[in-house]
């Protein structure tokens, strides 16, 4: 009875939908039947003109644009393009690119760094010197990405007996891998190749590949990564990313990861974020960028220290990133990326990066997913708080 009684209700819904919409209509009709109103027909273009920017960097991404959209290969020969598009260098090329020399037109008087990268910034392939090729046979729910450099040895281990701990956290799989270059003979470093070597067959969770690891140079580790990643680990859910002198609280991420609702566990992307970021024009700064390379605003970016997004949005990132040009700064590349993808990252107040409380106690940390930065020692002993089961935090 019930059920009948409400199919009943919905007939009559549905008649009175209907019978709406015929009043809607016929309304509609009877006023539109005298001269019908022109349609609006755009005789000028109704797109905004592209605004070709001069930096170097901003150019050369234009250029990679209009080679990744097919709308524009109708006027590649009209006057909207301006005459550097035919300029035909390859998109990856393995050696020192000497046109930049010319094409900047202060770089004799940039960094050595800067100069470095511009030169080989078109390259994004290197060998792999030390590979886990099962490293995700497991199907990790949650994979821990550590940059770290080869002479951390302290750092790693740290990691490796606190929050970088692999196995069930939470009653989820997690595991840690972490990503490291090289150094070239004219670096002039004590060779630690071979320690490594036993560090890595020990404990089968390095990456390492063959190019110099500079922090320009950490977008290629960027980069490397995510081929890595679609190659070995596609299937896992969650990634978080980081730097080797900050402390994760495994445990938060997963309970808060285990609480995702459908839609936000595909596009998840969240991190301490810069809205406003810009350049830096000071040559004495680290972030130094000058004018004549690149010009305009940064996306917004989540700090390069730690962040935690989908597997599903890594392999996104992976084929977006091949239409970004490579840009010095990691964090802010993987920003411009995910702006390709529409997509921004989201601030989450759990990831403390700036402004650190020095005298942060137990329990705060029990509350948050990430702070930065910490020694290998305070690593120990934030840990030995986080874990304590006595430790009552209400
Ligand atoms: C480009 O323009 C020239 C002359 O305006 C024309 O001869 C040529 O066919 C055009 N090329 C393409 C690919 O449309
Ligand atoms: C490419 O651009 C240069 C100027 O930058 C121009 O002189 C040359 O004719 C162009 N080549 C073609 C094939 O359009
Ligand atoms: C552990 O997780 C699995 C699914 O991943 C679930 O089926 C199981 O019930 C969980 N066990 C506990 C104790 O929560
Ligand atoms: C990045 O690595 C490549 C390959 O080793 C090297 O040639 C280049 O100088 C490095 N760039 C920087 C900025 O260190
Ligand atoms: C997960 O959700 C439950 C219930 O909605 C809530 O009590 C808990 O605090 C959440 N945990 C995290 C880590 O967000």
């Amino acid at each position: 009875m019930r059920v009948s009684g409400r199919r009943h209700n919905i007939c009559c819904m549905a008649v009175a939908f209907s019978v709406f919409f015929c009043v809607l209509f016929g309304l509609h009709t009877s006023f539109s039947s005298g001269p019908r109103p022109k349609i609006l027909v755009p005789f000028n273009r109704f797109w905004r003109r592209l605004l070709w920017r001069e930096s170097f960097w901003n150019k050369e991404q234009q250029r990679l644009d209009i080679l990744h959209n097919p709308l524009f290969n109708w006027s590649r020969n009209s006057s909207e393009v301006p005459d550097w598009f035919n300029n035909t260098t390859p998109l990856n090329l393995c050696k020192p690119d000497y046109r930049v020399r010319t094409q900047i037109r202060d770089y004799n008087t940039l960094p050595e760094q800067l100069q470095d990268f511009l030169l080989y910034m078109r390259c994004r392939t290197y060998p792999t010197l030390i590979d886990q090729p099962n490293f995700c046979h497991k199907k990790p729910y949650l994979l821990l990405v550590v940059k770290s450099l080869v002479q951390h040895f302290d750092r790693r281990q740290a990691i490796r007996e606190t929050w970088g701990r692999a196995g069930i956290v939470a009653n989820r799989t997690v595991a840690t891998v972490f990503l490291l270059g090289s150094s070239l003979s004219t670096d002039y470093l004590p060779d630690l190749q071979g320690m490594l070597s036993h560090e890595a067959k020990f404990h089968k969770d390095i990456i390492q590949w063959h190019y110099r690891d500079t922090f320009f140079n950490l977008t290629l580790k960027e980069v490397l990564f995510l081929d890595w990643f679609r190659q070995r680990c596609p299937h896992t859910r969650y990634v978080f990313k980081g730097d080797d002198d900050v402390i994760v609280n495994t445990f938060r991420i997963v309970e808060f990861l285990k609480n995702l609702s459908l839609h936000q566990r595909k596009e998840l992307f969240i991190g301490s974020v810069i809205m406003d970021g810009e350049p830096k024009r000071d040559p004495k700064l680290k972030y130094f960028i000058p004018q004549s390379v690149f010009e305009g605003q940064y996306p917004p970016y989540a700090s390069g220290a730690g962040y935690l997004f989908s597997g599903n949005l890594a392999l996104r990132l992976h084929s977006v990133s091949h239409r970004v040009l490579l840009y010095p700064i990691d964090d802010v590349y993987t920003g411009m990326c995910l702006e390709k993808l529409g997509l921004s990252p989201e601030e989450h107040s759990g990831f403390k990066i700036f402004d650190i409380d020095d005298n942060m106690t137990p329990c705060m940390y029990r509350g948050l997913m990430m702070v930065h930065s910490r020694t290998p020692l305070e690593l120990l002993t934030i840990w030995s708080w986080i874990v304590k089961p006595e430790l009552d935090c209400q």
